[in-house]
């Protein structure tokens, strides 16, 4: 709890450009959580060199991220928006929960296998201790929900394990993390497999709506969507194409699937892709201008990442002075 809230952790990758599916399914609904939450959204960059980057995109694509999030509507007053990199009590915590955790339990981590195989020619002990890094994010902030697709479950859990594993034998240090549904994001699935959620690391590039596309993109992408032969627009799982476009415009509009279905009542296909597309369009260039608008924000972008980083290390250093001290490291002397 902090100020008689409950405490809500995120971290996202800077790695990729963020997606539609990203927008609406996660970043759109988390614009008012924080009138009930305590949020801290970090900016993952530790894990992020679990792979191989070009520092000058990593750097990038950072600050990216984080204007992104403003420019989605997230607060950086009332939201702790920073870098993992800026808080040192990550990898200390990090390192500590590593001697608490085993190798048995990490060599279960499907992400790991997968991203190893993957990776085959840099499988590093970082990429192992992945999910370790994670979980000290977690409980630094002694944080209550965590938001967390299916991919991140396996994570969420082994962090419940560290920490309890952690409280069973020093006391109750550690706040133990439950899953944050909350509202349901749309789920929006790729343009081009309907079955298949939108990702952003597609190789089709057809399949994704990326936030920084342009109206043109948005459109062609649109209009190229794979759809069905029943030629009736209808909200049903026979017909997953046309249920993703109705989705998308119902989260953008926030209106039901039986309005939109009405709206569209009689229409064809291509005016229900013209429609959505415009719709879409409208969406990421308000989002576009707000974040060339804060590009130029340099002070001020400068001014948050600084003073959201002293106020997460506030919070972090508190759990990890308590954690030191009851594993027996000396006291400091001040
Ligand atoms: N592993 C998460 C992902 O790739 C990112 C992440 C790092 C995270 N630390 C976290 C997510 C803490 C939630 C909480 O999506």
């Amino acid at each position: 709890m902090i100020d008689d809230k409950k405490v809500l952790f995120s971290g996202m990758q800077a790695t990729g450009n963020l997606t539609l599916g990203n927008y609406l399914g996660a970043l759109k609904n988390w614009v008012n959580l924080a009138d009930e939450y305590q949020c801290f959204y970090c900016v993952v960059d530790e894990h992020s060199i679990t792979v191989r980057q070009d520092p000058a995109t990593l750097r990038k694509r950072a600050r990216n991220l984080l204007m992104l999030y403003i420019a989605a509507g997230i607060d950086p007053e009332k939201n702790c928006l920073y870098y993992q990199s800026h808080v040192s009590a990550h990898a200390e915590l990090a390192w500590i929960l590593n001697c608490y955790t085993y190798m048995g339990e990490m060599n279960r981590m499907t992400q790991f296998k997968d991203k190893s195989a993957k990776h085959a020619d840099n499988i590093n002990v970082g990429l192992f201790a992945y999910p370790v890094l994670m979980a000290a994010d977690i409980l630094l902030f002694q944080a209550d929900v965590v938001p967390v697709g299916k991919d991140q479950m396996q994570h969420l859990e082994i962090t419940r394990d560290i920490a309890e594993r952690f409280n069973s034998i020093y006391g109750d240090v550690f706040t133990i993390p439950e899953p944050y549904f909350g509202k349901a994001g749309a789920r929006i699935m790729s343009l081009q497999d309907p079955l298949h959620k939108m990702s952003k690391s597609d190789e089709n590039p057809n399949g994704s709506i990326y936030l920084m596309d342009d109206k043109d993109t948005i459109m062609r992408k649109f209009k190229r969507a794979v759809t069905d032969s029943e030629a009736c627009i209808r909200y049903s799982d026979e017909q997953p194409g046309i249920r993703n476009l109705l989705d998308i415009y119902c989260a953008c509009n926030d209106v039901t699937p039986d309005e939109a279905v009405k709206t569209f009542e009689g229409k064809g296909y291509g005016e229900l892709k013209m429609a959505v597309g415009e719709t879409v369009a409208d969406r990421l260039t308000g989002l576009q201008t707000e974040f060339h608008r804060l590009e130029k924000e340099k002070a001020f972008i400068d001014g948050i990442i600084k003073e959201n980083a002293e106020k997460a290390g506030y919070f972090a250093n508190k759990t990890l002075r308590k954690v030191q001290r009851k594993i027996g490291f000396p006291d400091r002397i001040r």
